[in-house]
């Protein structure tokens, strides 16, 4: 390993780089929390794409589809580019996320926005972050199928307005239900996998939160992100 990658590998994997400080604040691109938001006069003006998003957006917030409508503050939709060639997807908010109506704003997100700066992305830019579930399961329980089944419809709505180059998919419940499968999250890292009708490459990561407890496979992760870099070039370098 030259020097030059020894020092970005120790930087990325270290607590010092991966849990900003002075990181620019990136305006957040998050869903409106309450009312029309600020497409509704080009979804009025006919901009059908932005019909879309407006319609997606009142849908998730007035959702009742699974009891989690009960205990939940908002839904919490995504936040970051539309038009972004990668998109982020984890598990659920969590109770900062439910406060905020922004997915990732808790410890775990700092560790992703940290990673994801890493390899050269940031939320406000080229970056779309989205949850399996819209609503926070009370405690930060696992989400149950019947919720992911619930709200699974919204995510693929997402990503077909998105329509990103490359997924990823951080942890085993996003990895899972993205690739329906159970296999282990071990299992699936390492591999381009691909989702929906669009064969979108898909690769899989360890969530923020795991790594924030097991710091040791932080090694891992940055493999992942490597990889993931790897082949967004290489889709990009198919495409030139
Ligand atoms: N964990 C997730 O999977 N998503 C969030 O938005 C926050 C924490």
């Amino acid at each position: 390993m030259d020097s030059a990658s020894r020092a970005e590998y120790l930087r990325a994997i270290g607590i010092d780089l991966w849990v900003p400080r002075h990181g620019p604040r990136v305006p957040p691109l998050a869903e409106p929390a309450a009312g029309p938001g600020p497409g509704a006069a080009a979804a009025e003006a006919g901009d059908p794409v932005e019909a879309k998003w407006q319609a997606l957006w009142s849908e998730v917030r007035d959702c009742r589809k699974c009891p989690l409508h009960e205990s939940r503050t908002q839904g919490v939709l995504g936040v970051g580019h539309r038009e972004a060639s990668w998109m982020v997807i984890g598990e659920a908010p969590g109770a900062e996320e439910d406060r905020r109506g922004e997915p990732f704003v808790g410890r775990a997100g700092q560790l992703l926005d940290a990673m994801l700066r890493a390899i050269g992305l940031s939320r406000g830019s080229n970056v779309y972050i989205a949850n399996i579930l819209k609503s926070r399961p009370p405690g930060n329980r696992d989400p149950r199928p019947e919720e992911v089944a619930a709200c699974l419809p919204y995510l693929h709505r997402q990503i077909e307005l998105v329509r990103p180059k490359l997924l990823l998919a951080v942890g085993r419940i996003a990895a899972q239900t993205l690739l329906s499968s159970d296999a282990p999250l071990a299992r699936l890292r390492g591999a381009v996998h691909h989702f929906g009708e669009r064969n979108t490459p898909l690769v899989v990561t360890y969530h923020p939160a795991y790594l924030l407890r097991s710091p040791a496979d932080k090694r891992k992760a940055w493999e992942d992100l490597k990889f993931a870099r790897s082949v967004m070039a290489q889709i990009d370098g198919d495409r030139t």
